[in-house]
């Protein structure tokens, strides 16, 4: 039993419960580097270790996102629901410590809300074995990040896409599997990512040929067209791009006028250089309306919100918000449209 203080306000624990190697990938072994509080599902399973995680993650899973809000997604004017999966659902009910069990009846459950409201699902990979980048989104145990490092991890990764694909691919609201969530250079290789996302393709072509097969850009690339002839020779492949003026310190002191520039000159100009005639399909797979503008008015929201849904909406595949849910108002795309502060229906 380990427990390591982590900061002030959080403990981390493993509780791994069988000998260990103490191995770089024995899970009870791991250097916490980057908590502040628990953060990610590896931390959060961790952290509460598995016997308490369960009745937590249980709940999440059955209050946080229910059929009333498939509803609103219907109803607002939305199309599709971009849902992201960690790699232990093709191991569920019982995958590795410290992951539980769960997560896949959860989607299952997402399906028939779906299939019942006309609305597409894009499964989207979010957090692959070893994790592709070192935030706590891609379930990294400590900021590490070694996805794509083996020609087995790799594997892996394809075994995962293939039960997901195998699972839903009948289901009508299967509209696309997206192979896996911003992998970040250059820890994440072109070489492995492009050998990844043949295969990954393929294994989503064993069961359908319809499914749209969405490839995310890699973070911090030098060239952002570096899939674009990999991936338009490929049928029904969509490239992702992610979109934000936050996470660089630029946009810290950008006023109104100046993210919406960036905006319509900047990001519309980097849609463009994806999205060629001959090639992929172009997918905005996130993009939120918050910036660094301290107390901005509801109309300036309105009108960064209306911004980007004008250049996005040159996407060839289309875009979605990140979120639909969020503490943070502008975060929540569910509070942006309740408060009038997004309108789909013009
Ligand atoms: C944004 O676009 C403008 C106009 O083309 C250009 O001058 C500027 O360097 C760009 N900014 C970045 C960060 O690329
Ligand atoms: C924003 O509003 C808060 C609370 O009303 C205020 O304390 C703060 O000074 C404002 N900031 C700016 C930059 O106007």
């Amino acid at each position: 039993h380990l427990e390591t203080e982590a900061n002030k306000d959080s403990t981390v624990t493993a509780d791994y419960g069988k000998s260990t190697s103490w191995g770089d990938d024995d899970p009870s072994v791991f250097a916490v580097t980057r908590v502040t509080g628990l953060q990610g599902e590896y931390q959060i399973c961790n952290g509460y270790g598995t016997a308490k995680a369960k009745p937590i993650l249980k709940n999440h899973w059955s209050t946080y996102i229910v059929e009333d809000d498939f509803r609103f997604i219907s109803e607002s004017g939305l199309t599709a629901v971009r849902i992201p999966v960690g790699w232990w659902i093709a191991s569920d009910p019982s995958p590795p410590a410290p992951y539980v069990g769960g997560s896949l009846q959860t989607l299952d459950k997402a399906f028939k809300w779906a299939e019942e409201y006309n609305l597409g699902v894009i499964i989207d990979l979010h957090a692959a074995p070893g994790s592709q980048n070192p935030f706590e989104h891609s379930a990294s145990k400590d900021g590490s990040q070694d996805w794509g490092t083996s020609a087995a991890n790799i594997a892996q990764t394809v075994q995962v896409i293939d039960f997901l694909a195998s699972r839903y691919a009948a289901s009508p609201s299967l509209l696309a599997v997206e192979l896996l969530n911003e992998p970040l250079a250059p820890g994440a290789s072109l070489e492995s990512l492009k050998t990844y996302y043949q295969d990954g393709y393929n294994a989503v072509r064993k069961h359908s040929s319809e499914a749209y097969v969405i490839m995310s850009n890699r973070l911090s690339s030098p060239d952002p067209t570096e899939l674009l002839e990999f991936a338009g020779g490929l049928p029904r492949a969509v490239i992702d791009v992610h979109y934000y003026v936050l996470f660089n310190s630029m946009f810290d002191t950008f006023t109104v006028q100046q993210n919406i520039n960036f905006i319509k000159t900047n990001y519309s100009s980097a849609l463009s250089t994806v999205t060629k005639q001959d090639g992929p399909l172009t997918f905005v797979g996130e993009w939120v309306a918050e910036w660094q503008v301290p107390n901005a008015t509801k109309e300036e929201l309105q009108m960064f919100a209306n911004a980007q849904m004008d250049v996005y909406g040159k996407a060839t595949f289309g875009w979605a918000y990140w979120t639909l849910k969020n503490v943070n108002n502008h975060w929540s795309m569910e509070w942006m449209i309740k408060n009038g502060y997004i309108s789909l229906k013009n």
